[in-house]
């Protein structure tokens, strides 16, 4: 098997990276500079040149507040960008899979979100992802859409990471309690990918660390792990706040958790809880720092 990973300078893509590597799967991978999705010739040359059997999708646009002053290039990159990748790789007959979000859903709903459940996003970042969902289905029913939340990992910015650095300067962190979804470590969802491969899947599934949680008790657990594995010399107190005390330039969904039984049925594999993931996520990134 051979793939070709865009966006490879991101988060996920530097997990999936390592984790291609361990299952010693060939792969290309390349970065912004290398690879820009949103013009045509380069993907058409890049995609002649490699032959790859498989392309992953890791480039994508995700400053999700900065999207609702630029909506052009946000969807310049979610919606044309993943609908030029499915359109060569319909052409090329190469096996397409592609990262989406949560923020697909509005969060109203109560229960954790099915993939058959309607998508009604709230925000730019949301609906140019949910288009560029609509951009592959329209052109090939072999992708692979793998809908996910909340992602951390060692290899870029991510609110755990911020947390941690707050509570080193802060003597307290004041956090929003009335969003709940799940968190998701980057090594968790690369392998997922790979579990979905393997079985031949495609159409959208959902993907997410198990369990449930707000970003409040997010931070709170990640600092109290920090602080047993010594990486944080204080425990430093975590206070809630409602998200009408911290307004955002995008509305984000109150509930966004994943149901990810179809991903289970296809795989046979359970996603691992998010404690877990976070756990060993803040003990590589000890072993990094
Ligand atoms: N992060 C989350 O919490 C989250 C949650 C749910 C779903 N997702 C989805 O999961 C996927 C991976 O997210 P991530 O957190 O790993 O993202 P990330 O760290 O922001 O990585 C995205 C990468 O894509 C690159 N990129 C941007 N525009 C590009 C273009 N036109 N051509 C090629 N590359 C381009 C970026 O380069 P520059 O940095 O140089 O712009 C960056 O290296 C995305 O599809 C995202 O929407 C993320």
């Amino acid at each position: 098997m051979k793939l070709l990973i865009t966006g490879s300078g991101g988060m996920l893509a530097q997990d999936l990276i390592q984790q291609i590597q361990e299952e010693q799967w060939r792969y290309h991978a390349f970065t912004k500079r290398e690879l820009d999705i949103t013009e045509p010739e380069s993907i058409a040359k890049h995609l002649l040149q490699i032959k790859p059997d498989v392309l992953v999708n890791c480039a994508a646009y995700t400053q999700v507040d900065q999207a609702e002053n630029d909506e052009i290039n946000a969807k310049r990159v979610n919606q044309e960008g993943a609908g030029h990748l499915a359109h060569f790789c319909r052409e090329y007959q190469i096996k397409l899979v592609h990262l989406s979000t949560d923020f697909v859903f509005d969060g109203k709903q109560a229960e954790p979100y099915t993939e058959s459940n309607r998508p009604n996003p709230t925000g730019i970042y949301g609906h140019t992802k949910r288009a560029g969902e609509e951009a592959i289905l329209q052109q090939t029913t072999d992708a692979i859409i793998v809908r996910t939340s909340w992602l951390h990992g060692v290899g870029g910015k991510n609110f755990v990471k911020t947390m941690l650095r707050l509570a080193q300067k802060q003597p307290e962190i004041k956090v929003v309690d009335d969003q709940i979804g799940s968190p998701t470590w980057t090594v968790d969802l690369a392998q997922a990918l790979i579990h979905l491969l393997k079985v031949g899947a495609s159409g959208i599934i959902h993907f997410s660390n198990r369990g449930q949680c707000s970003w409040y008790e997010f931070a709170q657990k990640a600092i109290q792990i920090a602080h047993q594995q010594g990486i944080l010399p204080q425990k430093t107190p975590v206070l809630s706040m409602p998200s009408s005390e911290y307004p955002t330039p995008a509305k984000r969904p109150a509930f966004s958790v994943l149901n990810c039984k179809k991903y289970t049925e296809l795989t046979g594999q359970t996603p691992p809880h998010w404690q877990a993931g976070l756990a060993q996520m803040i003990t590589q990134l000890s072993r990094d720092s």
